[in-house]
């Protein structure tokens, strides 16, 4: 057997370093390859990048040189991801590296398929010491797009910059690498394969993970409202991975029709799709709900399962909104919160809708950067239970990763509760109604995103430098047009729990009527630079409720574009995505 052709390994160069219980361990000489820093959540980088000799094997041993031997070492590790090509590939360099520096036992996914929620549900479920995730999220795939890979810790979650940091670190004195000598693994079928010592167990990619979210939910409750008649439900997995957990959570458990499913096959370039569900990249759901006489209910997720949008007939429920109407309704709605609802947290540039529920319901509130890993501390400290972002992630702490089919069962959940007593031929309370009674209740919080994607970096560095400079002049009361500065900074984060510090997580201007423009540049991308514009603007009078959120927030918008200096910076007149 010949390791995987991605790395270098001439058997003149290459040294057995070890047998234990009849594996062979070779040691194969490598370099340092420079930029293999991780980003927002793992390393992410176009496909061909991770082809070249050793580069993915260089940044799996790294890893292992960075993690304490006690927390792999005879350990057991998870792996799988989202279906995206090169998964295979990747999957058999890293099973044989994980042997070749001593791990015990590999969980895989069947084909290599799990979901990023369901990588985290499986850590926990079956105490594994941590787990690889091979996904570019919500990139697009094929040999000529995007490939990732994020390791995420014994409580299921990414990583902390801690250990990134180190990881990266390492990647830039790295000289060898451990592999063992075993044939390609079979992920095709369920079962176990012993290595001597070491062993690599198939497993189902859904079962861990919805007997979990069986115990989250009263699965009971939502099947009443998918099987009712008069309530049509659309799930779009986008051709990513929860095309494998749609049919079996959906159709096998909560009577949904199979064709109430689309684009349910996992594929490795996800059918020439964006896998992110948003107003842009999932257009054909949208248009399915704003179409006359279109289905109640619409959920799409992205590529690695994380990701959620949801939407009512002829209505989008933004995220920032989304995580808010959840969290004010979990107790009621959800099993898993009937003993109460521990915190609230968002990101820094979500709105504060969901705020406006802490204060209401007496909750601890966290505001934290943008990334999930964030959430995770304190939700082990037991201060947090339901968080979001804007960027379309919504979760709680039944795991530590985000979970687009959890927040579609959030508010199916919502949706099905709130039409118990509804009877047939009765007009149901829908996702809009819903959405409606929570601003009346708390207000709306006007909120918009633009992207400005594959900018060219050195133009988007400077708009952040300059905006920067504007901050450290500006002080409470400057005015702008007809906003009054509060205050404006480059968002510092103590953590709480462990008291570390992140600085430069997106520069503010808070206004004094509660107005925000948030700007910070992508840690996601893998080309270029992209820039996020984020606007907020709270409403509390009921009658301008129903106003379109582009015309609501059109002042704030164009003092955003020209407070930036954004067209001049990027040269973008227009913005790639709105949300
Ligand atoms: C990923 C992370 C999220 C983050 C999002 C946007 O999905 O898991 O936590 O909010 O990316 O990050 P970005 O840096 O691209 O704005
Ligand atoms: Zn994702």
């Amino acid at each position: 057997p010949t390791p995987s052709s991605t790395i270098r390994a001439s058997s003149s160069s290459s040294t057995i370093i070890a047998e234990p219980e009849g594996i062979k361990i070779i040691s194969i000489p490598t370099k340092p390859i420079q930029g293999q820093k991780t980003g927002t959540s793992g390393l992410r980088k176009k496909v061909k990048v991770f082809q070249q000799e050793n580069y993915l094997a260089n940044w799996i041993q790294a890893l292992f040189n960075s993690l304490p031997p006690e927390d792999y070492k005879n350990g057991l590790l998870a792996l799988g991801g989202d279906g995206r090509y090169f998964n295979r590939e990747a999957a058999q360099i890293i099973i044989k590296i994980a042997a070749g520096n001593g791990v015990g036992k590999i969980l895989v996914g069947k084909e290599g398929i799990l979901s990023t929620p369901a990588v985290s549900a499986v850590i926990r479920k079956r105490k594994a010491n941590g787990g690889f995730i091979m996904s570019a999220s919500h990139n697009p795939g094929g040999p000529e797009y995007d490939w990732g890979i994020k390791f995420n810790y014994s409580s299921g979650q990414p990583a902390p910059e801690s250990i990134t940091d180190k990881i990266y670190g390492n990647t830039l004195s790295i000289s060898e690498i451990r592999i063992a000598d075993i044939p390609d693994v079979d992920l095709s079928n369920v079962g176990v394969t012993k290595f001597g010592s070491f062993s690599v167990e198939v497993i189902d990619p859904v079962s861990d993970y919805l007997e979990l979210l069986e115990s989250v939910f009263d699965f009971h409750l939502i099947k009443g409202l998918i099987s009712r008649s008069d309530f049509r439900f659309i799930f779009d997995a986008m051709h990513a991975v929860t095309g494998a957990y749609a049919k079996p959570i959906f159709v096998d458990e909560l009577g949904a029709s199979l064709d109430s499913i689309t684009n349910g096959i996992p594929l490795e370039d996800f059918g020439h799709g964006h896998p992110d569900p948003n107003l842009t990249y999932a257009k054909d759901l949208v248009n399915i709900l704003y179409a006359e006489n279109g289905p109640d209910f619409g959920a799409a997720s992205d590529g690695d399962g994380d990701r959620n949008m949801i939407l009512g007939r002829s209505f989008f429920v933004t995220p920032s909104d989304s995580v808010a109407l959840i969290a004010a309704n979990a107790s009621e709605t959800i099993p898993y919160f009937k003993t109460g609802v521990k915190g609230l947290a968002r990101s820094m540039p979500t709105s504060g809708a969901l705020d406006r529920v802490a204060q209401k319901l007496n909750l601890p509130f966290f505001e934290v950067p943008t990334g999930w890993k964030f959430f995770g501390n304190l939700m082990d400290a037991g201060n947090l239970s339901i968080c979001g972002e804007e960027s379309f992630g919504t979760g709680s702490d039944h795991i530590r990763e985000k979970d687009g089919i959890w927040a579609v069962l959030a508010w199916l959940s919502i949706i099905a509760y709130r039409n118990k007593d509804t009877k047939p031929g009765e007009k149901l309370i829908s996702v809009s109604d819903v959405v409606k009674e929570h601003w009346a209740t708390y207000g709306r919080n006007f909120f918009s995103r633009y992207d400005y994607e594959e900018c060219e970096s050195e133009g988007a560095n400077k708009m952040i430098e300059y905006l920067r400079e504007r901050v450290s002049k500006s002080k409470a009361g400057d005015k702008y047009g007809s906003y009054v500065l509060q205050f404006a900074d480059d968002f510092t984060y103590t953590d709480p729990v462990d008291g570390s510090v992140v600085s430069k997580q997106g520069v503010r201007f808070v206004f004094t009527d509660g107005s925000r423009i948030i700007y910070r540049l992508s840690g996601t991308g893998s080309a270029g630079a992209t820039v996020r514009v984020y606007i907020e603007q709270f409403e509390a009078d009921v009658s301008k409720h129903d106003l379109d959120a582009q015309v609501a927030l059109k002042p704030l918008i164009d003092l955003a574009l020209s407070v930036s200096k954004l067209k001049d910076f990027t040269g973008r007149e227009e913005p790639t995505v709105i949300t």
